[in-house]
């Protein structure tokens, strides 16, 4: 559904954050042409009425929640619901569409959240529009968000946890890293061609950026939405056409394959299953295309988090992508790097860096 105009008594309805930041998507939309006020986060706003979709699947069911009780008392409106929580926010229709099961008949939802919620079991439909639904149900979340219909509450809870570790450790600074790319990535593409690329764990987008500015079409994924919201705020900053994706990679699959995967320091303290993960995500790598892994040897010698498990080296990040037949080995070697600590220090750093092309 693409609004460009409102009748009288019509409320556009848009996903937002709790800054009330209406800079992207519908919720520039909202904010350009039917009164969302710059600042509020959610409610109704102008013509238009903002659903906090950024902080959380229990803020968002609340929110909702709020929403449908605002549309009973009043009944005067028709409220014109877009697919709210399925762009930078990353939650699939099968997640979202659930709860909006209450909302009363002048709240019209989205085509995405009709076919979840208003046919009654995927398969039993014979209309050719049927695979819909079923896709939409069978479908791990775009996002490997709570609410998955297909993953167990484990899941839920540690996807739910990374992304809290991860958005309070960005949180605690107003940039973490340095905002340049990566030498190493920087050194690689040099000689690629640009196609696409898929930059896993992209942060605040330092890598991603700098692909996009030559000439590469980019999708950058991250757990952590307060990471994404400033790689998303420096890409609009230079002008620049990303795609960014708020999702789990322990849980996330891509739907495509890409000329280029990369995964630099796609390292993390708490419980991640980083090799099941590149292994994955290896398998998007569309032959003749690259895998590029980048990753800490050695912890830095001015980190305070000395908990990393076992540091991965150049024959575990291999062996993690496995079926030598099916990949050229192009570079398999440590770099050291000089660097500079977050209070000034210098040091070497020791970098495992992986490039191999898919036969
Ligand atoms: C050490 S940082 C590296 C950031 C960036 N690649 C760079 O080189 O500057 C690791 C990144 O991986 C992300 N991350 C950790 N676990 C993740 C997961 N399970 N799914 C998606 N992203 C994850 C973190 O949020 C963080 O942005």
């Amino acid at each position: 559904m693409h609004i460009e105009s409102l009748a009288p008594g019509e409320v556009f309805v848009f996903g937002s954050n709790a800054q009330g930041a209406h800079g992207a998507g519908a919720a520039r939309t909202a904010y350009e042409k039917f009164g969302a006020v710059w600042g509020q986060g959610s409610g109704l706003q102008g013509q238009s009425y903002g659903i906090d979709t950024m902080s959380g699947f229990e803020v968002l069911r609340r929110e909702v929640a709020e929403f449908v009780s605002v549309a009973r008392q009043h009944p005067e409106l028709t409220f014109l619901l877009t697919p709210v929580g399925c762009g930078i926010a990353g939650y699939a229709a099968a997640d979202v569409a659930p709860l909006f099961t209450d909302a009363p008949g002048n709240v019209e939802l989205p085509a995405q959240f009709r076919a979840v919620i208003e046919i009654p079991d995927a398969g039993e439909n014979d209309d050719p529009a049927g695979g819909a639904p079923s896709e939409a149900r069978a479908k791990p979340s775009a996002a490997g968000k709570p609410g998955s219909a297909v993953r167990g509450r484990h899941d839920r809870g540690a996807a739910g946890d990374r992304q809290q570790y991860w958005d309070g450790r960005y949180g605690d600074s107003p940039r973490l890293w340095s905002g340049r790319v990566n030498a190493a990535l920087a050194d690689v593409a040099a000689d690629l061609v640009p196609g696409t690329a898929l930059d896993l764990g992209c942060g605040e987008g330092g890598d991603a950026l700098w692909l996009a500015e030559h000439g590469w079409r980019v999708t950058g994924v991250d757990v952590s939405t307060v990471a994404l919201e400033r790689a998303d705020a420096e890409a609009r900053r230079r002008g620049l056409d990303i795609a960014w994706q708020s999702a789990d990679l322990e849980s996330w699959q891509p739907r495509d394959d890409y000329d280029l995967v990369s995964a630099c320091f796609l390292q993390a303290p708490e419980d991640f299953n980083r090799s099941a993960v590149l292994h994955r995500m290896s398998r998007c790598v569309r032959p003749g295309g690259h895998l590029l892994i980048v990753s800490h040897a050695a912890m830095p010698p001015w980190s305070q988090h000395h908990d990393h498990a076992d540091m991965p080296t150049i024959e575990s990040e291999l062996a993690a992508v496995g079926a030598p037949t099916e990949w050229t080995i192009v570079i398999a070697e440590k770099r050291q790097r000089a660097a500079t600590g977050p209070d000034g220090q210098h040091g070497l750093l020791d970098d495992n860096v992986v490039l191999l092309l898919r036969r």
